[in-house]
């Protein structure tokens, strides 16, 4: 669907809450430390303003560190962080929580939305996590909760515990060759915010001819096209990048549309599970 009055300011409602999430994403995987302050405050300084982390990551102080540094004001700013592994029980599930909420935003602070980044631990391990997050929701540390490779399955478990449902968000590997519509359809009908990871494919379809022929025609680089596509289907694209220029151009995808025949090219590029760099959920 043309989306023609998209901007890097745009935002999603998020489902059971006042407050919206940016529909483009800056991601930080794989960042050490010092990249990854100078590579936020490079992201900020093109537009973006939300950063997605994990505890995985082990640079949340560095996000931490650009927020402050950047000098904008916390409420302009979206942060997203998730966690793996619980701890033992909810309480030490929740204090895990808490630590990265310090580590992004000082003792008072808080974190616009916290994810369980895997579904793989196994159902006890979804169901601490999930009421943790519940724990820290309800006490103004964290303003939305969601989960990050779900599948329909693992959502629909939640029903079973959760006192919040559904997830505001879940984030997947989505791209052209890597579609999961079936989850994305069911994300659609239950109002939950997709997040589109590995939006780039990690460059290596850069060469594909589908892909350069479009970026021809639009004069726009094969990954503009791509992050067009994220933000056409009404994905949140992630898109990661360490090389000040890529940062900018990455966020600067929005002067152009792609048509009904572009993006019904770009949608029979899907291979399904096959396509997917890392993993398809499990539905
Ligand atoms: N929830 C999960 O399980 C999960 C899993 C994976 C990722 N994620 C999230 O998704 C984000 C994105 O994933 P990702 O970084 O692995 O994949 P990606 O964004 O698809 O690709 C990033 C790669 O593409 C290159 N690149 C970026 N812009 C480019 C451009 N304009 N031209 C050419 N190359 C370009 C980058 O290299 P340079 O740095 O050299 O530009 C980097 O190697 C992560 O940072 C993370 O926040 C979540």
């Amino acid at each position: 669907m043309a989306t023609p009055k998209l901007s890097v300011a745009s935002t999603f409602p998020l489902p059971n809450s006042p407050h919206r999430i940016p529909r483009l994403g800056f991601g930080v995987y794989q960042y050490p430390p010092p990249t990854c302050v100078s590579s936020c405050l490079k992201a900020f300084r093109a537009g973006y303003r939300h950063i997605d982390t994990a505890q995985y990551y082990a640079n949340e102080p560095s996000v931490g560190r650009a927020i402050h540094e950047s000098r904008i004001p916390r409420s302009e700013l979206f942060i997203a962080s998730k966690i793996l592994y619980p701890g033992k029980d909810i309480e030490a599930t929740y204090n895990m929580i808490k630590e990265s909420v310090v580590k992004l935003d000082g003792e008072s602070g808080y974190v616009d939305l916290f994810l369980i980044h895997s579904a793989n631990g196994g159902k006890e391990s979804r169901r601490l996590m999930w009421l943790a997050l519940e724990k820290a929701r309800e006490e103004g540390r964290v303003r939305d909760i969601g989960v990050s490779n779900y599948g329909i399955k693992h959502i629909e478990e939640m029903k079973g515990y959760a006192s919040v449902w559904p997830p505001a968000v879940n984030q997947i590997e989505l791209h052209p060759w890597c579609q999961q519509r079936e989850i994305v359809a069911y994300c659609i009908q239950n109002s939950i915010v997709i997040e589109a990871y590995y939006p780039l494919v990690r460059n290596q379809k850069a060469h594909d001819k589908t892909l350069l022929g479009m970026a021809e025609k639009h004069r726009k680089t094969p990954n503009q096209i791509l992050i067009r596509y994220c933000l056409q289907k009404g994905w949140v694209p992630l898109p990661n990048s360490d090389t000040p220029a890529r940062i900018a151009s990455n966020a600067d995808v929005y002067g152009f549309d792609l048509g009904v025949d572009d993006m019904g090219k770009l949608d029979a590029l899907d291979r399904g599970r096959a396509g997917a760099l890392v993993q398809a959920v499990h539905n």
